[in-house]
């Protein structure tokens, strides 16, 4: 209601109506102006009535939205939960504002195929990110009107104002989930729902209006599905699918947006290592710093990256395949490159309790940098590997500071025993050395995987290509469209 009332559409109907009144009353003679000030009332009445219901419909679906993300799975949270808090605390008024209007709705989806299918590459040929299938989804999002209808249209160039602030001011954020094809044939995201998360987490931060999970995933289904040949087959092979909002608001004013445009769009891709595993060698950076606490790093932000690729050149010239991000002045380690890492370590304190039969040996811990000070990235692959090592009950898995003097120490007294990075492109990629401050760091693994990285990746490609049956692994079906309209 209150929106209403101020409402600045609203206020103009209601000052025109009074200016009309007020000129109405001298024409006609004084025995009318009752009436036309009755007519009058009646109107102002119908409009607010009629605003009422549709801010009534709108935010009981904004309930719906809620309803669901209450029943999801925790992980969902911990991938989003910051950045809810963080907004919900700041802008409440504001999100119930942005929640007044229309949500992503599959229902309304329409389909335009292509007349001119493109040939398929040789899947050998295949170059990361180069080549793109035939059809996008692509829905449209207007600050009075909420979302549009969203569309699977031909793959084509987008038309943008010059002037559009994601040019400019890097309105944008984006996600990397992959599409497989199983042993079974069947086709699987692997745990779509994070991505999905994520994705709105980035959105609230850049003030977008987020998206529904389930009305997203249904149309990202249908996508999918009409690509199905375009994701080739065999192990390490999938549909890569990148879904991206940008800000397509004209205006140089450093403003929020008022136009955005949700795409996704689906590059054919093959094996990390098509060769088998390549152990990467790392330079732990101490000159650049990739993310810093309640910035932007644990959102999947194009701002992230631009700036990663001249230390990632020079870390290049110098024969390290992967940057090791490293924050503050103990140098704590965070990221690798576009993954998260892992140590596995032996302790330095061994523990004089005898282990008890069936709990973790905690003489050795699997360690990440944790998600509390918001500068990482929350990875899909990170939380999978966490959950399936806890599972295992065979070690301490901890998310924790790690600082590269315990990573120097640890290394010379032969109690660093494996390092790997991990995210949706290569599963797990193992490290041989890090280079740091002048000095390299061997990991024992050397020229191989070691065994805790080799196993994770073992149960993670598993779930993804249906070699076992995972409530990780979702299945799209054609028999799971619901959508009366297609
Ligand atoms: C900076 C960064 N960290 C970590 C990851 C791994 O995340 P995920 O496992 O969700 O792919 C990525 C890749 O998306 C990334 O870009």
């Amino acid at each position: 209601m209150k929106n209403n009332i101020t409402d600045p559409s609203l206020i103009c109907s209601v000052v025109t109506l009074t200016y009309s009144l007020q000129k109405m009353s001298h024409l006609v003679p004084s025995s009318f102006s009752p009436f036309i000030h009755l007519i009058g009332i009646l109107w102002l009445l119908s409009i607010t009535s009629s605003r009422c219901e549709i801010s009534f419909k709108k935010f009981s679906q904004s309930g719906v939205v809620d309803e669901r993300k209450k029943q999801s799975d925790p992980a969902v949270d911990r991938i989003s939960s910051l950045e809810t808090v963080n907004t919900n605390q700041r802008q409440g008024k504001l999100d119930s504002e942005v929640h007044r209007i229309s949500g992503l709705e599959a229902a309304k989806l329409t389909i335009e195929r292509t007349s001119f299918p493109k040939e398929k590459p040789v899947k050998e040929s295949l170059v990361f990110g180069r080549c793109f299938s035939d059809h996008m989804l692509d829905v449209d999002w207007k600050k009075l009107e909420g979302y549009g209808e969203p569309k699977i249209r031909p793959f084509g160039d987008l038309q943008l104002s010059p002037a559009a602030t994601v040019l400019h001011y890097g309105l944008e954020c984006f996600e990397g989930m992959k599409a497989f094809k199983g042993v079974d044939g069947k086709i699987r995201l692997f745990r779509p729902e994070l991505n999905v998360a994520r994705l709105n987490s980035g959105m609230q931060r850049l003030n977008f209006q987020p998206i529904d999970q389930q009305n997203f995933l249904d149309c990202l289904r249908e996508l999918v599905l009409l690509e199905k040949d375009w994701i080739p087959e065999g192990e390490g092979y999938s549909l890569y699918l990148r879904p991206t909002a940008i800000s397509t608001t004209p205006c140089l004013g450093v403003s929020g947006a008022t136009d955005v445009k949700l795409f996704v769009i689906c590059s054919p891709c093959g094996p990390y290592y098509p060769g088998g595993f390549k152990p990467v060698k790392l330079f732990a950076d101490t000159e650049y710093v990739r993310a810093w606490p309640k910035g932007m790093g644990n959102k999947k932000y194009g701002g992230n990256y631009g700036p990663t690729i001249l230390p990632q050149a020079q870390a290049a010239a110098q024969g390290y395949q992967q940057i090791l991000w490293l924050f503050g002045e103990d140098h704590v380690v965070t990221e690798a490159g576009a993954m998260n890492v892992f140590f596995f370590l032996k302790k330095k304190e061994t523990s004089s309790v005898p282990q008890k039969p069936g709990s973790p040996n905690p003489d050795y811990e699997l360690v990440t940098c944790p998600l509390s000070r918001g500068d990482i990235l929350p990875g899909v692959t990170r939380d999978s590997i966490l959950a399936l090592a806890r599972s295992w009950g065979e070690f301490e898995v901890n998310e924790r500071e790690l600082t590269m003097g315990e990573v120097v120490e640890a290394a010379e007294e032969g109690r660093l025993l494996e390092v790997f990075g991990c995210g949706t492109a290569a599963v797990v990629a193992p490290v041989s050395e890090i280079g740091y401050l002048g000095k390299e760091i061997c990991v024992p693994t050397g020229q191989s995987i070691g065994p805790v990285a080799e196993r994770l990746w073992e149960e993670i490609t598993s779930i993804q290509y249906g070699r076992i049956q995972h409530p990780w692994g979702l299945v799209l079906e054609d028999s799971q469209r619901d959508l009366s309209s297609l």
